[in-house]
């Protein structure tokens, strides 16, 4: 009698799994936590700074987050050996205050170096040898700083290209390919319980680039390389097709012993805004966020950018924007409460 009172209680005092839940979420953190999906977004830190409005949507909706461009090296190291930590330190600081874990974006990248580390390889004044060193610094430095704050880190950022090839970076043309399991190794011993990523665009649809990443992979794997995730950024567009096999390629990352991430999701339109194309972006948002359920490795579901006001689309793409979950004054977009009415298989 006594064992099965135990067990009784045990069932009793159990949480019901999310999926039983009656009601759907009520914003975003909800969200987050009937499903174990985290729902991240990008973050402006100027915005974050001089606007409230912002700050408290930012704050009341999301429980991760990533600094757009913050942790970038231009930003932490414009001079060489000046460092400049204000704004990725007021994110970091901004999410504890708020129960929000981070995403550490980027220790390797093709973009956003500094001007002088450029034209030092470009001119022959940084050869090689010190290249590497360079590069062992600024991740060991970056990751040591973080340690114990960041969740996770995208060590390289879009290291293959549309066709398949590895991307003839600096990184690549100078040091070979051995960089990129020397970057996986210097940030797995500056932060040793930090996951690391490997992230990428058009990683949703594009055979090419897929397969090397997973062979990629595989190869670090075999080498002991401490790889733990990828991240698919999701830059997407309503005159595109959505690309329906999304959740088979995360599967078959996740087959790989891989955690699965969301990293940058937007989906613009041509403008002007109609209502149509809200209600087809709002199928994208919900489908990524099904996408993402369905695969039990995928625990991160990150926009970039959550409102209109704040967003890269309009400066990079001539006539499109509106990609956000939020309009210009913070009013949810259908594709917002679509993403709140998900089914949650898990
Ligand atoms: O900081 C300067 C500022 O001093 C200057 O006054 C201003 C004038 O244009 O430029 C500022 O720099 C801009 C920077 O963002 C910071 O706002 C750059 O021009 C601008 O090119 C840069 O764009 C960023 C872009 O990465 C650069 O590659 C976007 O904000 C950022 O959203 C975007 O993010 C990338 C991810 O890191 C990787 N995946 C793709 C994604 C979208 O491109």
């Amino acid at each position: 009698m006594k064992p099965l009172i135990i067990a009784l209680a045990l069932v009793l005092a159990a949480p019901l799994p999310a999926s039983a839940h009656p009601r759907p979420p009520r914003d975003l953190r909800q969200l987050a936590e009937q499903t174990g999906v985290k729902i991240g977004s990008a973050v402006d830190i100027a915005a974050l700074r001089a606007e409230s409005d912002y700050r408290r949507v930012l704050n009341r909706q999301f429980n991760h987050v990533t600094a757009e461009n913050a942790m970038k090296w231009e930003s932490v190291e414009p001079q060489r050996g000046v460092f400049t930590w204000d704004d990725a330190d007021t994110l970091v600081e901004n999410a504890r205050r708020n129960r929000q874990q981070v995403r550490g974006h980027t220790l390797v990248w093709h973009n956003q170096l500094p001007a002088w580390l450029t034209a030092g390889v470009e001119d022959g004044s940084i050869g090689a040898t010190e290249l590497r060193q360079i590069l062992r610094d600024h991740i060991t430095t970056q990751v040591r700083r973080y340690k114990g704050k960041i969740r996770a880190w995208d060590v390289v950022n879009e290291v293959v290209e549309e066709d398949g090839t590895m991307r003839q970076s600096i990184w690549l043309k100078h040091l070979g390919s051995g960089y990129i399991a020397d970057a996986f190794r210097w940030a797995h011993r500056a932060d040793p319980r930090a996951k690391l990523f490997i992230n990428d665009y058009n990683l949703e649809w594009n055979a090419p680039k897929i397969e090397t990443t997973l062979s990629l992979v595989k190869e670090l794997q075999a080498q002991g390389v401490p790889i733990h995730g990828v991240g698919f950024q999701g830059h997407l567009g309503i005159q595109y097709d959505y690309p329906g096999d999304w959740a088979n390629v995360m599967r078959r990352f996740a087959d790989l012993g891989l955690e699965v991430a969301i990293t940058e999701l937007d989906v613009r339109m041509e403008l002007p805004v109609t209502p149509e194309k809200l209600a087809t972006q709002a199928t994208y948002y919900s489908r990524a966020m099904t996408d993402c359920l369905s695969v039990r490795a995928c625990r991160e579901l990150t926009v970039w950018g959550f409102t209109d006001r704040h967003s890269w689309v309009p400066g990079w793409f001539d006539g499109e924007g509106a990609a956000c979950l939020l309009d210009e004054n913070l009013a949810p977009k259908p594709a917002y409460q679509a993403l709140l009415t998900v089914k949650n298989p898990r």
